[in-house]
């Protein structure tokens, strides 16, 4: 059943660390449908969670945790043979209702309650966690680019690596991840974000801070993500430099500037991944690539970044009916490019 499917491209086995998983974001109503969890087994070899591990989904209803989403997406990857990726221990769009009004000191302690408990909860069952995501925008006007936020106001700018020391103390397996955004794009503000990052990590890794990997998120638009981009190259090189893996965590290429289309909008997409993938592989240890869902009903993009023209955006490897499109090609060689590249240069 595996024989066709992406999977097979990004090799789990042999010398596995060396070659890219193949992943997409799920919940738990992906896995009660039938076609739908066929085609992630078929295609994936790793799993994330898209929103229910996330610090507001886990308290959404009360002031008691609940877990039985979260739980039944890990027991999915475990009975499968899944590897199973954390998303996201603290992030601050994922802050409970309950908790946006709280005291610093409150909501300090609310927080490492929550990434304990649920980090001790997975611990030897994941891959790898995003432990804070998006903690950058150099916008906010501070010498480090730290984003404002509730964290930082709460903890001080070490609450980054408190939240690793923890989670790395709780899940001594798990590869932990720093999850970023906009680290990809070409404009201005993204290099800005490019130097943030690489002073932030210059400084956390000084003093010791368990970081193993950096997550980019990858949420591209056709027509304005460049095929070359020496500023990322560059970026990548220093990266890799530092001993740090990369995972692409949240891939997927908004085609709202595009045609309408079909074709041409398709095969705009497929180039996007192509040349993008083709890029951050040849100059990064990526340990996966994680497209944020499979099929393009799956996409959280119509309502983050709706087409003018009112109809759906076509992001993601397979269409509606489960079909591979172009983008599924384009990643499939991105793959296949990037593991012969592995295996050529694991025998040299
Ligand atoms: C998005 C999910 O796709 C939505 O379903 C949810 O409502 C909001 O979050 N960056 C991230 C992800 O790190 O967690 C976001 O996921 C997309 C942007």
């Amino acid at each position: 059943m595996t024989q066709d499917g992406l999977k097979q491209y990004a090799l789990s086995s042999a010398a596995s660390h060396k070659t890219p998983l193949y992943g997409t974001a799920i919940g738990t109503s992906d896995l009660t449908l039938q076609p739908r969890s066929r085609a992630i087994l078929r295609h994936c070899n790793l799993v994330t969670s898209e929103y229910e591990m996330k610090w507001d989904a886990v308290f959404r209803h009360s002031h008691e945790p609940d877990y039985a989403a979260p739980d039944d997406l890990v027991a999915f990857a475990r009975d499968n043979g899944l590897a199973f990726h954390g998303h996201t221990l603290w992030w601050h769009e994922s802050i409970p209702a309950s908790h946006r009004e709280s005291s610093d000191k409150v909501f300090a302690e609310a927080a490492m309650q929550h990434l304990r408990v649920i980090t001790a909860r997975y611990a030897g069952q994941l891959h790898s966690w995003d432990v804070v995501n998006e903690v950058l925008e150099p916008a906010h006007g501070r010498d480090d680019g730290l984003r404002g936020t509730r964290f930082l106001n709460a903890m001080g700018p070490d609450y980054i690596g408190i939240a690793f020391q923890e989670a790395a103390a709780l899940d001594p397996n798990a590869t932990l991840v720093l999850n970023e955004m906009g680290l990809e794009y070409a404009h201005p503000e993204a290099e800005r974000k490019r130097r943030a990052m690489i002073a932030l990590l210059e400084r956390e890794l000084s003093r010791g801070t368990p970081i193993a990997c950096l997550g980019i998120q990858s949420h591209l638009t056709a027509m304005e993500q460049p095929r070359h981009h020496p500023d990322l190259r560059a970026f990548l090189r220093e990266i890799d430099g530092m001993g740090l893996s990369v995972m692409i965590t949240e891939l997927d290429v908004s085609d709202h500037l595009c045609p309408r289309d079909r074709a041409e909008r398709d095969r705009v997409v497929a180039d996007t991944y192509r040349a993008y993938l083709d890029l951050v592989l040849e100059e990064s240890t990526v340990l996966a690539v994680t497209t944020w869902g499979l099929s393009d009903d799956r996409t959280w993009l119509n309502a983050f970044r709706p087409r003018p023209d009112g109809s759906p955006q076509r992001p993601l490897p397979l269409d509606r009916a489960l079909r591979r499109k172009p983008a599924w090609h384009a990643i499939k060689a991105a793959l296949l490019k990037a593991a012969a590249h592995r295996n050529s240069t694991i025998s040299d």
